[in-house]
């Protein structure tokens, strides 16, 4: 997952490959609350790992559920219908598919055998409205107080007395997670009687209550239903676990790659496994929006394939009532549309995790296009021209998700041809809601121009903290990194290993040429492992260090070390270290940053980190070696150490690693967006 401040995307030119997507939530956050209480033990395979299922899986444990996760399998042994814990403060982050049905089920559980119970959230969770099952769980008899506003969390529930006599009812027409939260909830106090729920207004969202009922009958409890107005629920309902039970992946989240598809799978479908024909969920539909829109989709039960089909899109006119969540990607593709989209009877996006109207319009405004809002619909129009857009993600995963697609901005009928535009996503970290890990999914199947794949390149002598920076600059922006001493050294580690003379160049170029491709090689954080074997360590040695300082003058090395170094310009961008990044393996930079410090201070700084990791270390034979190998790096013949004409210097003799990476991120923040015009001219319109 990106935990960075912000995702600059680069401009992508395709779509290609087959994604897995993560378990639905909707469906996660139901199997667990019942699995949590059914009797028995249930195994929930493919459950989602998200924000909100952690929320789910920490609340059903404080109320006594017996949780063991591995990987995403769940084993819940479930409370019966009976809570064991009757005091307790549960914290429910953003989470509307938690925060519903549990303030149902414990307001009825609390009202039929006593406790206490607080229901809180994050601030947004507390400005979505609740009132309507507030309202409806009252008049049966459940004390439930609203701690802030009327209508809204934070919620006690604390005893009362049950009165199920009448008829049950609900207003569907805000969220229809009301009518969710009283389905699953009230089969616990349905020992006596059969219990009628009466929807007010006209439903919304029906398919989300399609998911309810079958998960329900997965436990045992059959809901009878007449239209979408009464639900009745037996008398002696019982949740019984269905022993195993998988989640299907999220149609919501498959929602981003139908549309990736639809926009940039032009010489092979996009294939997307885990949800297909046979999905119980809502959101499935969306396939047919976006045929609508002109995508060629296929399907089997759990998967399907992708392809542009009509291009540009069609611009649609749609009611979204059944797709509210996936509606949203619609939005964003109809900037790749011919004329305007309409959608319509989408209210609800106004209660979500933001103003989901008003968040969409600002943002697609950013971009160039023309946006109509007005209470329950937006309109949208491409842009004539394509503005560079640094996007707001209001801690909406959906947001963040719907805009990276705007990365295919080069695509666009009304592109300017030569012109990509920039997206930033700010706070990326927002879709680890339900999907944590979706742009590393999203650039596992993007294709893009290498040219367009930004690196900042740091540059220096030895021992003047390139690593450190480079490392750290990478770790922020969420970048690639590369460590190009590294592969002098461990030509150097295999030289000294065979027994080759350092002076053979052919032999040692040969040995360069097999890194990387006979000789396997492999980064993890902080390791590195060659043919197999972890080398760290031996890397670090000085030893290593002064064998790769002569090797790396020999010519042919230099040359044979060329591809492995420009293969690491991956997305979404790279950071590459050495000394001559800027000026010869990545000269088109777009920041390249020359570090250096007094000799004397790069030699106490190699003394400390030696005797930090316990090798014996002496401060003149360092000084001494490190003015040695300054001059040989700066005056070899092929690619010595010099500053590229563009780079900007800086000297940290007297920073700390922190403060220059706050120096660069600063210049390269300075200087968005860095995306090249004219850098691919066979990119145009089709
Ligand atoms: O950065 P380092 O100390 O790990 O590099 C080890 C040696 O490799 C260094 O003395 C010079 C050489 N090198 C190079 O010539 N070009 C690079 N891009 C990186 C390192």
């Amino acid at each position: 997952m990106y935990t960075t401040e912000f995702l600059d995307l680069p401009p992508l030119l395709g779509i290609s490959g087959a994604v897995r997507l993560p378990g639905s939530k909707s469906i996660s956050n139901r199997v667990l609350l019942l699995s949590g209480l059914s009797e028995g033990t249930t195994v929930v395979h493919d459950l989602l790992a998200s924000d909100d299922t952690r929320v789910m899986l920490d609340a059903l444990r404080v109320l006594g559920c017996d949780v063991e996760q591995s990987g995403d399998t769940v084993r819940i042994t479930g409370v019966a219908g009976r809570l064991p814990v009757l005091n307790a403060d549960l914290f429910m982050g953003n989470a509307g598919t938690a925060i519903r049905p549990l303030t149902a089920v414990l307001a009825l559980l609390s009202a039929s055998h006593g406790g206490i119970y607080t229901l809180s959230g994050v601030p947004r969770m507390h400005e979505r409205p609740i009132g309507d099952l507030v309202n409806a769980l009252r008049p049966l008899g459940c004390q439930i107080e609203c701690l802030g506003q009327e209508g809204y969390p934070p919620l006690r529930v604390a005893g009362g007395r049950l009165n199920l006599g009448q008829a049950i009812r609900v207003r569907g027409d805000v969220s229809s997670q009301f009518l969710t939260a009283l389905l699953l909830a009230l089969p616990l106090v349905s020992q006596q009687q059969a219990l009628t729920v009466e929807v007010e207004g006209e439903l919304i969202s029906k398919p989300y209550i399609e998911i309810t009922l079958n998960l329900l009958a997965r436990f045992g409890i059959q809901i009878q239903r007449q239209g979408w107005e009464r639900f009745t629920i037996p008398q002696g309902s019982r949740y019984q676990s269905p022993g195993e039970i998988h989640v299907e992946a999220d149609a919501s989240s498959a929602s981003y790659f139908i549309a990736a598809g639809a926009l940039a799978a032009i010489e092979e479908p996009l294939r997307i496994d885990g949800v297909g024909a046979d999905s119980i969920q809502g959101d499935i539909r969306f396939v047919e929006a976006a045929q609508a829109m002109g995508a060629q989709i296929t399907s089997g039960p759990n998967w399907l394939e992708v392809s542009r089909g009509a291009w540009p899109l069609k611009a649609i006119d749609l009611d979204c009532n059944h797709i509210p969540d996936a509606a949203m990607t619609l939005a964003v593709m109809a900037l790749y549309a011919h004329g305007t989209t309409r959608l319509r009877n989408i209210a609800s996006w106004r209660v979500k995790e933001t103003d989901r109207i008003a968040a969409m319009a600002t943002e697609l405004r950013k971009l160039g296009a023309t946006v109509v809002e007005g209470e329950d619909f937006i309109e949208v129009t491409p842009p004539a021209i394509w503005q560079h857009a640094s996007i707001h993600t209001y801690d909406d995963h959906r947001m963040a998700m719907c805009f990276s697609l705007a990365a295919l901005n080069p695509l666009a009928p009304t592109a300017t041809p030569g012109r990509p535009i920039a997206v930033r996503i700010e706070d990326p970290r927002c879709v680890g809601k339900t999907f944590p890990d979706y742009f590393e999914t999203l650039f596992q199947v993007a294709d893009t121009h290498p040219a367009l794949i930004p690196v900042i390149t740091v540059d220096g002598p030895s021992a003047s903290g390139k690593g450190t920076l480079a490392s750290n600059l990478a770790t922020r922006l969420g970048y690639q990194f590369l460590d190009s001493g590294s592969l002098y050294r461990i030509t150097g580690l295999v030289v000294v290993e065979k027994g080759i003379d350092p002076d053979d160049h052919e032999a040692v170029t040969k040995i360069a040429r097999q890194i990387g491709t006979h000789l396997p090689l492999h980064f993890e954080e902080h390791q590195v492992w060659l043919n197999g074997k972890e080398v760290s360590e031996d890397l670090r040695q000085e030893a290593a260090g002064q064998m790769a300082s002569r090797i790396s003058a020999i010519p042919g090395v230099r040359q044979a070390l060329v591809d492995l170094q420009l293969s690491f310009r991956g997305l979404p961008g790279l950071v590459a270290d050495g000394r001559d990044m800027g000026t010869v393996i990545f000269p088109d930079a777009a920041l390249k940053v020359f570090l250096t410090a007094s000799v004397k201070e790069r030699a106490e700084r190699r003394y400390n980190q030696l005797i930090s990791k316990g090798f014996s270390a002496n401060l003149d034979e360092i000084c001494a070696d490190l003015e040695a190998r300054d001059l040989r790096d700066r005056t070899r013949a092929v690619s010595p150490l010099v500053p590229a004409p563009d780079a900007r210097k800086l000297d940290n003799s007297t920073l700390t690693s922190d403060q220059s990476a706050e120096t660069v991120l600063k210049w390269w923040v300075d200087g968005w967006p860095h995306v090249k015009a004219n850098v691919v001219n066979d990119v145009k319109p089709i």
